[in-house]
């Protein structure tokens, strides 16, 4: 056979090869793994982007999601998520500490006054500037969720700071919730979502801070017959990818996607509030726990003790953060 003839048929084997290759390459696959139940704001955002980026893209990219911890607790995603094992995760604010100590602002106790003054943060430029805070570790926030405010729940009823004192309380692993719940001489506990229930259940610990929402859907209400009214904390989440998958995706692809998840988010956000007013009702309609509301003199007393846990981290975070967070309740 003649180099040309061998040529030629090298070039046809390469093409067939490739065609081949390509027909069973198939879809890109977006493993989006979080730890709440679908009847949440996190886990309807979710759906929803499933289902836009089947609309937008099928065939092209299919989004699974993998809600109540089925496939990693928050603990366990990031790590997933940079081997590659899942492509979007979205954990509490609370749980990036291992990778930057920034958004331990968000849970400053009492910095926000209500959701309207988180939202006007999120949107502001120190807000953005945070999406942007661990992709020196390969991690870049897509955008923020919202779950909600964070109340009190125990064994005991608590109305005054002194009421949880020696109480143990299962908080997310976070430094500040930690010294949230020193400051009233309570025992913090690490520990992650999906072992809450087991571990009130048991009387292993004796309170957790948690929104309506998450109370409701993992049946916490029914294991703890006292919840305090506090909203002393946020519970909200930042949607994260991997920078190399993300900037890897051909970027008509990424542009699309960009756009169902903010369309996603903007849905999952408008509906977060009125999913905590319905769990806290459907709670109290259960009769199962009582829902306590503080007199104003009663909860200035929750902010005082909790207020110097600012001083400790200001500087880790950044003072300038602090004040454009404070000045978002105005
Ligand atoms: C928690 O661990 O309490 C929350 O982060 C769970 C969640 O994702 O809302």
């Amino acid at each position: 056979m003649s180099i040309r003839k061998v040529v030629q048929l090298l070039a046809v084997v390469v093409m067939v090869c490739a065609m081949a290759g390509a027909a069973v390459a198939g879809p890109i696959v977006i493993k989006f793994s979080h730890v709440v139940a679908e009847d949440t704001p996190k886990g309807l955002m979710a759906n929803k982007f499933r289902d836009l980026v089947k609309e937008r893209l099928g065939g092209k990219v299919v989004v699974e999601v993998y809600p109540n911890s089925q496939l990693f607790n928050d603990d366990k995603v990031m790590s997933a998520m940079l081997l590659g094992d899942v492509q979007l995760a979205a954990p509490a604010l609370s749980k990036f500490e291992k990778y930057t100590k920034k958004l331990q602002l968000f849970d400053l106790p009492f910095l926000f006054k209500d959701m309207d003054a988180v939202e006007r943060f999120q949107k502001s430029a120190k807000g953005k500037e945070l999406l942007n805070s661990m992709t020196d570790k390969g991690i870049l926030g897509l955008g923020y969720i919202h779950n909600g405010l964070k109340q009190l729940s125990s064994d005991k009823p608590l109305r005054v700071p002194e009421d949880a004192k020696g109480l143990k309380f299962r908080i997310m692993s976070s430094d500040v919730l930690a010294a949230q719940f020193d400051a009233l001489d309570a025992v913090p506990v690490k520990k992650p979502f999906s072992e809450v229930f087991t571990l009130l259940q048991t009387k292993a610990i004796d309170g957790q801070e948690n929104t309506w929402s998450n109370m409701y859907t993992q049946k916490f209400y029914e294991v703890q017959p006292y919840i305090t009214v506090t909203n002393h904390g946020l519970l909200d989440y930042m949607v994260v990818t991997s920078t190399e998958f993300w900037n890897g995706l051909p970027g008509d692809v990424r542009t699309v996607l960009e756009k169902c998840l903010d369309e996603a988010i903007t849905y999952g956000n408008k509906i977060s509030s009125d999913l905590q007013v319905k769990a806290r009702q459907d709670i109290a309609d259960s009769g199962r726990s009582q829902i306590i509301t503080l007199t104003p003199g009663q909860r200035e007393q929750w902010v005082e003790i909790m207020k110097p846990v600012w001083k400790k981290f200001e500087s880790e975070i950044g003072k300038d953060m602090v004040d454009a967070a404070v000045a978002s309740n105005k």
